[in-house]
Order: C-alpha cells, then structure tokens, then sequence
C-alpha cells in the first residue's frame, strides 16, 4: 500500500492561544486555498500547542523548518501558495 507524501506541510498550532488570535481562521482558509488549487504537494496540519504561545499564533513550514510567530494570516497565505506554485 503506497502512502501518500506531500513535499510541504504547513503546520499551524490550534492550541488555545493560537485559536484565540485567529489560528482556526486561518487554518480554514489554508485549506481552502489548498483544496481550490488542487495541489496533492502541499498539505496543511492543525496541531497541539507548541509550546510557544508567548509567540502565539505560531506555525511552521517543513521540511524547510521556517517558523512564523505573531503571524499575519495573510503572511501564511502568501507563503503557502508561494509553495504551491513553485517548481520542484
Ligand atoms: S497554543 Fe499555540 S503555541 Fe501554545
């Protein structure tokens, strides 16, 4: 059985602090920028906290290991679909 890998995977924190400053929103909408573009190689997570809500909201890009705090939804937006339209 063969599993299916993406390239990216855009992990935002739906922990309470994160929710709080919007990270549910964007999460939302991630995912439908994902779904619209029909992409199979970029992939958005909800995750626990991270343990990192003084910075809330928090996320990360992997495997680039790129972390935003106090992100702006747009800054997330932007970066995902930066993913999504990249070369390989
Ligand atoms: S709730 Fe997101 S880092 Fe703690």
């Amino acid at each position: 059985m063969k599993v299916h890998t993406p390239d990216h995977i855009v992990y935002l924190c739906l922990g309470s602090k994160c929710e709080k400053k919007g990270a549910k929103e964007c999460y939302k909408k991630v995912k439908k920028l994902l779904k619209g573009s029909k992409t199979k190689k970029v992939e958005v997570i909800k995750t626990e906290c991270t343990d990192r809500c003084d910075y809330a909201p928090v996320m990360s890009f992997q495997p680039e290991n790129k972390w935003l705090i106090t992100y702006k939804q747009d800054e997330v937006l932007e970066k995902t679909l930066h993913l999504v339209t990249k070369k390989s």
